[in-house]
């Protein structure tokens, strides 16, 4: 089992790949191999809603995104850390998660998923929920921990001082194992999908 961790940061080595090293070393513990990858240190493009995904299976911008967005869609589960940004997700961050999930929404179906965020004093709300919409829509499962998912921090490694959100980060790591060891052990096969009503509102 696989698990890839998105890291919006520019800053590589900041407090979101703190919380999700945290998280990592936990899944590692408990037997799944964790990856950390860094989207924040690439020039990520946003979406140009060109369309031609729907035939080409990828992305046809050639920045960097495909390499990540295909080991993320083949991983058993994924964790996406950001940091918080005017109360929101990075530009980068939100450029990637736009492409991925326009992309790789169908293999991500009942896959665990969880996110991180780091900041140094609010918005962590808003930029979690942002994340969750992502998840939902893709019908993945959020993977719950013991508060909302923000480490506070402002200096590169402030968020180690922060010992309820390290705590937090560990909850993910603990309890997204469960849910993949929970998957590992049944044979219960995922839902059926309907296929798709696209209704937009125009007669
Ligand atoms: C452009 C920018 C906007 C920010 N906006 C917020 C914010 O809205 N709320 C907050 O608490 N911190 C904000 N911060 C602080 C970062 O979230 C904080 O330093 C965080 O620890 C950075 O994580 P990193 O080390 O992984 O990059 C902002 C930082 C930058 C550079």
């Amino acid at each position: 089992m696989k698990v890839i961790a998105i890291n919006g940061s520019p800053r590589k080595d900041g407090n979101t790949y703190l919380a999700l090293k945290t998280a990592c070393d936990i899944l590692n513990a408990e037997g799944i191999e964790t990856e950390i990858v860094n989207v924040g240190a690439l020039n990520i493009t946003g979406c140009k809603a060109c369309g031609a995904c729907a035939n080409a299976g990828k992305c046809v911008i050639n920045d960097g995104f495909n390499e990540i967005a295909e080991k993320a869609a083949a991983a058993d589960g994924i964790i996406v850390g950001t940091p918080v940004y005017y109360a929101g997700v990075n530009g980068t961050l939100k450029s990637f998660l736009d492409r991925f999930f326009y992309v790789h929404s169908s293999k991500m179906r009942f896959k665990p998923a969880a996110a991180l965020t780091a900041l140094r004093r609010s918005g962590v709300t808003h930029t979690y929920q942002t994340i969750y919409n992502f998840f939902t829509i893709a019908e993945m499962l959020i993977t719950p921990t013991s508060y909302w998912p923000g480490v506070h921090g402002r200096l590169k490694g402030e968020a180690e001082q922060d010992l309820e959100g390290m705590q937090v980060a560990r909850g993910i790591g603990r309890n997204m194992a469960y849910l993949l060891k929970l998957q590992a052990a049944s044979n219960i096969p995922v839902p059926e999908k309907e296929p798709k009503e696209m209704f937009n509102y125009i007669r």
